[in-house]
């Protein structure tokens, strides 16, 4: 949302809730956010063990890094219960699978305020059916309403190629049309951006591409489900030092007297206007908070 303080999203691990030496693990990783999951990641004999755990890993949580819960969907027969117990936690964000249309998010955050959820929880979408894609617009348009807690959008490749029948390739030639409407969406709405996750653990080089052409599309950072993929999303979604570089050149320059009050500069040979001052602002920032 336009007017939150930046929070870095590089790299956001999905941890299942059943799984504790996964969850007593998280203090020492070096990941952005975690996406506690109770959706996929937890077999349907747990699900209900598995939401009784979230009081205890939120107790105590600390604040540095989001911590955000995934429940299953508001249609299955946990979804409900899912989203009471997680507003309890307080956590920074609830993250709802299977969002088909903009009404989904509007019960939910009917759920959220029926019980008194305070205005920090917010609300995530996955964007992983064809519905959804097909309703992406209206979907985004929520995230200019504050009321309507929407903070940010998350690719659900698995579940998008599942209900195509789309053929996954390493370059995700048939996926990157509706990556890039995401991200379109995304910024039409105000909205944070994370790709999606890439079951291939143990490749980290192909991880790694994956990583850069993701930052390439836009994307703010990417989902996780491996501590092994953590570093390659943090260097990939951090500024570039030579972006970060000429960001500074660009403020600079708009800060010297003979330019105040100039909408348009020459500086190394390049016209640079205010729009592009707004740009280089907002990456120095994005760079502080990361400590880039
Ligand atoms: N978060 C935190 N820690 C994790 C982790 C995760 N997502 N995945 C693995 N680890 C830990 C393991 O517990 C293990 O810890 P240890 O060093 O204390 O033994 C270490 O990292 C190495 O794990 P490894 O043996 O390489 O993998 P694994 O076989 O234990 O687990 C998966 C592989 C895929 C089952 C596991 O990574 C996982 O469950 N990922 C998340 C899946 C998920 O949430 N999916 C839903 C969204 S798509
Ligand atoms: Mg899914």
């Amino acid at each position: 949302m336009t007017n939150e303080p930046f929070r870095p999203r590089r790299s956001v691990l999905y941890v299942p809730a059943s799984n504790d030496k996964a969850l007593a693990k998280i203090a020492q990783l070096s990941c952005d956010a975690v996406i506690v999951d109770l959706e996929d990641a937890v077999a349907p004999a747990d699900k209900i063990s598995a939401r009784e755990k979230l009081a205890g890993i939120f107790a105590g949580r600390s604040r540095s890094r989001e911590m955000i819960v995934r429940i299953n969907a508001l249609s299955s027969e946990w979804g409900n219960d899912d989203l009471v117990a997680a507003a309890r936690c307080e956590p920074d964000g609830i993250l709802l699978p299977k969002v088909d249309t903009p009404r989904d998010l509007l019960e939910a955050g009917d759920v959220l305020d029926d019980n008194f959820a305070p205005d920090s929880v917010k609300l995530w979408a996955m964007i992983e059916t064809s519905k959804a894609m097909l309703n992406i617009g209206p979907i985004a348009e929520l995230g200019r309403d504050p009321a309507s807690r929407l903070s940010c959008f998350v690719a659900g490749t698995n579940d998008l190629i599942r209900e195509t029948g789309v053929l996954a390739t390493p370059d995700r030639r048939y996926l990157v049309p509706w990556l890039m409407t995401m991200v379109l969406a995304a910024r039409a709405g105000g909205l944070d951006m994370l790709d999606g996750v890439s079951n291939d653990f143990r490749d980290l080089d192909a991880f790694a591409r994956e990583c850069t052409e993701g930052a390439s599309m836009g994307f703010d950072g990417k989902t996780l489900i491996h501590p092994a993929q953590i570093e390659a999303a943090n260097g990939a979604f951090a500024p570039a030092a030579q972006a970060v570089a000429e960001a500074r050149q660009v403020r600079d320059a708009f800060a010297l007297p003979e330019n105040n009050g100039k909408g348009v500069i020459s500086l190394n040979g390049r016209m640079v206007e205010r729009l592009h001052l707004a740009q280089a602002e907002k990456l120095l920032a994005k760079a502080a908070a990361i400590g880039a």
